[in-house]
């Protein structure tokens, strides 16, 4: 199937500067070069343009903090996610802050019901009354399974875009108070640190792939904090003991072997966090790992 690469350097969802080099990183770590040596049809897309953080007023308030601005981008992402998906080519968001995952996700889920894999640290399950940030980075998945700021939940076409049945998270080791208690009372199916560890990447792999047989595709959402550090220095909310640079190989390779990855987001990279690049490198890597690129 052809490729789309879809730029979005989105930085509205946090407040540290960089995370919109994130496509710019990808490219020239050659993501697009390698993928047509894996024999694609890729078309670069472009970037999806982005108000420049400097013209915007920072907005003290905390809930509500460049809603405004978050709600357009979404839309526009919506837009040309939905031109991609019609032209039958698949579409790949490089972030960009998570919240592009809003603008995203209602792209790819508008034909037909899809599964979402949300590999991350965080579980992004804030609304603004549980979130103790104010940054919208840390409520997308909550905004796309129904609950959030008004104008967010109805980006892109109005409503829920994902029930909860078919969202799986993997790799989460902090979530906020609040937070906690919205996912155990929404029962979203969970594979935190510990679940990793006790059970191993494969056999969760496999628990995923039973919960979405009844689905033809599914959405990944690949937060680069989900790795540990060691590996992905290069993002805004480090947090210790994640992904293992093997383990998340794996995933990937079991995810192209299941033959429905139909779009992703690679989200979170800050080249101005990162070491020597490390983080971009790993982040094509397991690009190449989920398109089908294996060992031997
Ligand atoms: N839970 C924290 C918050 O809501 C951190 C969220 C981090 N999200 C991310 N996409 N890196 O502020
Ligand atoms: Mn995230
Ligand atoms: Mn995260
Ligand atoms: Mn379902």
């Amino acid at each position: 199937k052809p490729l789309s690469i879809i730029g979005v350097p989105m930085d509205f969802g946090q407040m540290l500067r960089g995370v919109d080099m994130g496509p710019a990183a990808l490219r020239y770590t050659g993501l697009i070069p390698r993928l047509r040596r894996l024999g694609y049809d890729v078309k670069d897309e472009g970037d999806i343009p982005i108000p420049v953080r400097d013209d915007v007023p920072a907005m003290e308030g905390v809930t509500d903090r460049y809603v405004k601005e978050i709600t357009q981008i979404s839309h526009d992402i919506y837009k040309t996610g939905c031109r991609v998906m019609d032209q039958g080519r698949m579409p790949i968001f490089l972030g960009g802050d998570h919240a592009i995952a809003i603008g995203t996700v209602a792209s790819v889920a508008v034909k037909g019901s899809v599964g979402l894999i949300w590999v991350d640290a965080h579980a992004d399950f804030n609304t603004p009354q549980t979130s103790p940030s104010g940054n919208i980075h840390g409520m997308p998945l909550a905004v796309l399974t129904g609950d959030g700021h008004p104008c967010l939940v109805d980006a892109g076409h109005a409503g829920t875009k994902i029930s909860l049945d078919d969202v799986v998270m993997i790799g989460q080791r902090d979530l906020d108070p609040g937070e906690k208690k919205r996912i155990k009372s929404s029962g979203i199916t969970i594979f935190t640190m510990r679940d990793i560890d006790e059970q191993g990447i494969s056999a969760i792999a496999a628990k995923i792939m039973v919960q979405f047989a009844h689905l033809k595709r599914f959405h990944l959402s690949l937060d680069m904090d989900a790795l540990d550090p060691v590996e992905a220095p290069g993002v805004g909310t480090p947090v210790p003991g994640g992904i293992s640079y093997r383990e998340a190989h794996l995933l990937m390779e079991l995810l192209a072997d299941s033959g429905k990855l139909g779009s992703m987001d690679l989200v979170e990279i800050n080249p101005i966090l990162d070491v020597a690049n490390k983080t971009s490198k790993l982040a094509v890597e397991l690009i190449l790992s989920a398109l089908g690129k294996s060992i031997l």
